[in-house]
């Protein structure tokens, strides 16, 4: 597969790099046009040479299935970053299920419990390392990976943009009462809008790719210097490490490029294309309209735009992602306090490329589009109501128009 995605690299070369003409021709005679879209797991379109040779040295770091040698474990999910993230293509999402837990005290106020609230699955050596959920945990909560489709176009909307789009007090009255979650982002040592991950718990990709380093493949970096022990449990990681592999940052800079792992996976998601358009017949454009008319765009905004940018390719770009990026409460949380995000909050999955998920909402448990839409409560009540209350016709529009993503 990856063969096979190298060479399809270099048509998508030559095919950006016509697009790159084309759009600098029509930018010259003063007219603006979206490029069409990638495929799914191509570069964005519109990408100079020089950031498409980012994009694809990082695409080999993020398809290297890393040894213990290389710094993997002593805890871990997986070996690669693919490993969770193909579906439908190298970028995409998975079906592994990661573990989280931790304890909720009588008092209301959560434990993440020594180690933190990820229990990897894997561990090397195996049974001296091996992490395991604690009897004393009373919240256990299955979670998903999330396709990465676009990520770079997320990353560049303002924060200011999901700000305006807060009302964590409903002063409207609507019902739907989003709440940015604002994060210290590591890489930059600032406050920003989270907007990654299911409890938004990232605002970057730089320091949401260096966390899964160390919290799925157990490689500590600049971002994440520390060894996760098992169970928190420091005497079994010198047990299961040397101390000078305790002590040293395994992700370190390439001695010719000066580029990190974390630097290439950084740009590998910048200039990954967002999913393209599925085909849009009446029935879906009808759909499209009552997904309006009953509340969904409340929280499903179809459309976002990036901030200005030096860059064309990010500056000031409809992204219809179909989220707003903020936490929810629809009542399927997870129970999992996770920096500022409650556990009964959930920030909005995009809805672009849905077509090709399978396991819907954060843990899979919705088979079906209908059952994840019937899971929807609390903020999201109404919005279901009025979805019960389409005639059948009008309930097969909506389905055409979600499965157009
Ligand atoms: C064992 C499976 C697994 C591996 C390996 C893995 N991920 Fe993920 N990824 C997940 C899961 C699960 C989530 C959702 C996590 C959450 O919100 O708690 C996720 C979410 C993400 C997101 C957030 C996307 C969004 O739009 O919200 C990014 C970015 C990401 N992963 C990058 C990476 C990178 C880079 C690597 C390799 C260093 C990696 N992942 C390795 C499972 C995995
Ligand atoms: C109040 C905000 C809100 C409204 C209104 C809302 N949603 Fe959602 N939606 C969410 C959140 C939050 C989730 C994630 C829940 C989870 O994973 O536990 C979600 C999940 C989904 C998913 C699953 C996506 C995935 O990747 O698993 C679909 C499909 C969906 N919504 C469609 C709809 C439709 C259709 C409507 C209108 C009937 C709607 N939503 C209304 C907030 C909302």
């Amino acid at each position: 597969m990856a063969r096979n995605q190298v060479r399809q690299l270099r048509g998508w070369a030559t095919v950006g790099m016509l697009v790159s003409v084309l759009l600098l021709s029509l930018r010259s005679s003063g007219q603006r046009a979206e490029p069409s879209p990638a495929p799914f797991g191509g570069p964005l379109p519109g990408v100079t040479a020089q950031e498409f040779e980012r994009f694809r040295v990082g695409l080999e770091d993020f398809l290297e299935v890393e040894e213990s040698e290389e710094g993997l474990g002593p805890v871990f999910n997986g070996r690669s970053c693919a490993e969770c993230h193909s579906i439908p293509a190298v970028g995409g999402g998975g079906t592994v299920l990661e573990m989280r837990a931790g304890r909720r005290n009588p008092d209301g106020t959560f434990d993440p419990l020594p180690g933190g609230s990820v229990f990897q699955l894997f561990s090397i050596p195996p049974h001296t390392c091996q992490e395991r959920i604690p009897p004393e945990a009373n919240v256990v909560a299955p979670r998903k990976s999330i396709p990465l489709f676009g990520a770079g176009l997320v990353e560049a909307i303002p924060d200011e943009a999901l700000a305006a789009l807060a009302d964590p007090d409903d002063r409207d009255g609507d019902g739907v009462s989003g709440r940015v979650h604002w994060v210290m982002d590591r890489g930059t040592g600032t406050a920003r809008a989270g907007r990654f991950g299911w409890k938004a718990q990232q605002a970057t990709l730089l320091s949401f790719g260096a966390e899964a380093y160390l919290e799925e493949m157990g490689i500590t970096n600049e971002l994440f210097p520390r060894e996760n022990a098992p169970n928190g449990d420091e005497e079994r990681l010198l047990r299961c490490l040397p101390l000078r592999a305790v002590r040293h940052i395994e992700d370190v800079a390439d001695r010719f490029t000066g580029l990190r792992g974390i630097d290439n996976f950084e740009a590998f998601l910048r200039f990954l294309g967002p999913p393209p358009r599925g085909e849009s017949t009446d029935l879906a454009r009808r759909g499209e309209r009552l997904f309006a008319e009953i509340q969904c765009a409340a929280c499903h905004v179809p459309v976002l735009l990036t901030g200005p940018s030096s860059n064309p390719v990010f500056d000031r770009r409809l992204v219809q992602l179909y989220s707003d990026l903020l936490l929810h409460d629809i009542g399927t949380g997870d129970g999992i306090v996770q920096g500022d995000a409650p556990g009964e909050e959930i920030r909005t999955p995009a809805l672009w490329g849905l077509r090709v998920r399978r396991g819907l909402l954060h843990d899979g448990s919705a088979a079906t589009l209908t059952e994840a839409i019937l899971r929807h409560d609390q903020e999201a009540a109404e919005a279901r109501r009025l979805f019960q209350t389409l005639p059948a016709g009008e309930v097969v529009a909506l389905l055409a128009f979600l499965d157009s993503l």
